[in-house]
């Protein structure tokens, strides 16, 4: 027992309080649906790369990390983590230009890949990413994203796994933010930008 008193938890005597306060985001999507949807599609994703070797998951920042931390530790498939980070709008709402803000550290070339993203609304973000990984000469490169706002499409792009479909309103939580508020909100919710 004495080997592991120093992995004990340190007590800390806080009251805790709800990070959810009156004002909080109209929920869309509850904590506990979004959890039951992970499972589903981590459970597809190991059944279709059951025999292709781990599995390079590619988080975009900020957005999917929640997502990601959450799918990855519900595949049954050897995987190993990156992250890319790109800024395709400014602090609000408003569309910009894709830039490329933080490159996979790891090599991925002939390794099997999937982009893990948060939302795809326009498409611009995915198949910029797309194309930019598969100049890394990868096996093949595939995609999921927690949420799909069909109705926005502007380009035509291949979307492989979707947690849910949603209409054309700005979602926050579960990762997602509106001018890097509510990220850490424990479900999808809907606010209304002021931009
Ligand atoms: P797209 O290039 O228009 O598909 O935009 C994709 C990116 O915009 C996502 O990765 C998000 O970072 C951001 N985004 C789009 N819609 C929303 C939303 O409703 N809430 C939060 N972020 C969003
Ligand atoms: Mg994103």
């Amino acid at each position: 027992m004495d080997r592991f008193m120093n992995v004990l938890p340190y007590r800390i005597h806080l009251s805790r309080k709800s990070s959810v306060t009156d004002t909080a985001p109209k929920e869309l999507i509850a904590e506990n649906v979004i959890r039951e949807r992970v499972t589903e599609l981590a459970a597809k994703i190991s059944e279709d790369y059951a025999d292709s070797g781990e599995l390079v998951l590619v988080g975009v920042l900020k957005g999917a990390f929640i997502f990601l931390a959450d799918l990855s530790r519900e595949l049954t498939i050897p995987r190993s983590i990156e992250f890319i980070a790109v800024s395709s709008y400014g602090t609000g709402s408003k569309s910009g230009a894709v830039r490329l803000v933080l490159d996979v550290r790891g090599d991925i070339a002939g390794r099997h890949v999937l982009i893990v993203e948060d939302i795809v609304d326009t498409g611009h973000t995915l198949k910029y990413l797309i194309g930019m990984l598969k100049s890394h000469k990868p096996a093949s490169v595939r995609t999921c994203t927690l949420l799909h706002k069909a109705e926005q499409a502007e380009v035509e792009v291949d979307i492989d796994y979707i947690g849910f479909s949603i209409g054309d309103e700005w979602v926050v939580g579960y990762g997602l933010d509106y001018a890097e508020q509510n990220r850490t909100l424990p479900y999808i919710g809907c606010v209304k930008p002021t931009d």
